[in-house]
């Protein structure tokens, strides 16, 4: 089925998406996306601003010396963002979507290539977590999407950012319930969420990590045209052992 004309975050115009696209990478040649949800910019502010916003602890701290954090477009886009691609529809998590978080997390196979999923997973896991999403959001530090079946409106996983404002860079993660794997839904959404990234976000940089003993997650990194970078060995550990990472990353085509 054939996406329909992507609208423009900013005007509501319809666009075609290759103005920063025009790259080699391989997620650059994808159909376009529909973004939704995105508030208008109004004529004349900078894609990128600066404010005060409460911090949450993150793995890399956006503050520089001032303490002010440098906010990127995430913050500054008000509503959650929907993506739609061929096959798929990438909305925020609602609390309704527990159960089935609960019951497609829950698989130990999910739990064993991620760092920071639990095995059991419990439905007070997964609504703790839906529930913490807005929060995120709303303090620019990270954007998840329910990857859902278009035509059916099916729970299949689960993908997001988590943003370093202050670098203008992101880690990107995702999951994909077992039933549902290879079928490319990963590529598909990946793909969708990075190009978000760079245009709607205004990232700078997008990277990923994955465990070595996970070559699926590593093929969905090089589909979308992700560089590796290399590899930690024993960066992590995992259970009783040491895990070995693989590290990828992409700059915004032209930076
Ligand atoms: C990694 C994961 C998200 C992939 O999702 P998916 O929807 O199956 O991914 P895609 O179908 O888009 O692509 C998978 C690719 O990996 C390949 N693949 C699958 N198993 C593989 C294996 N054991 N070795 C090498 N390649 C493998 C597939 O053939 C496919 O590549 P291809 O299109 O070139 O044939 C999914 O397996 C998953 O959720 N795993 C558990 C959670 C996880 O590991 N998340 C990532 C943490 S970094």
């Amino acid at each position: 089925m054939a996406a329909p004309a992507p609208m423009s975050p900013r005007t509501g115009t319809s666009v075609r998406k290759t103005s920063l696209l025009e790259g080699r990478n391989p997620w650059t040649r994808a159909a376009p996306i529909t973004i939704r949800a995105a508030t208008p910019r109004p004529a004349g502010r900078p894609r990128t601003s600066t404010r005060r916003v409460p911090c949450a602890p993150l793995p890399e701290d956006p503050r520089d010396d001032d303490g002010i954090v440098r906010v990127v477009g995430l913050h500054a886009m008000g509503r959650r963002p929907t993506l739609e691609t061929e096959r798929l529809v990438l909305r925020p998590f609602h609390a309704a979507d527990a159960p089935e978080v609960m019951r497609l997390a829950g698989d130990a196979a999910i739990a064993s290539t991620t760092m920071n999923i639990p095995h059991p997973y419990d439905l007070g896991m997964a609504e703790a977590w839906i529930g913490s999403h807005q929060e995120g959001f709303d303090e620019g530090r990270l954007v998840n999407f329910a990857v859902t079946l278009r035509e059916e409106d099916r729970l299949v996983g689960a993908i997001g950012l988590v943003v370093a404002p202050a670098h203008a860079h992101a880690e990107l993660g995702y999951w994909i319930g077992r039933e549902h794997w290879n079928r490319g839904y990963a590529t598909e959404a990946a793909q969708a969420v990075v190009r978000h990234g760079f245009e709607t976000v205004d990232l700078h940089r997008i990277h990923a990590r994955h465990f070595a003993r996970n070559p699926a997650s590593g093929r969905v990194l090089q589909k979308i045209g992700m560089r590796h970078e290399g590899r930690q060995p024993q960066h992590v550990r995992k259970q009783d052992g040491f895990e070995d990472l693989e590290l990828y990353g992409l700059l915004r085509p032209h930076a």
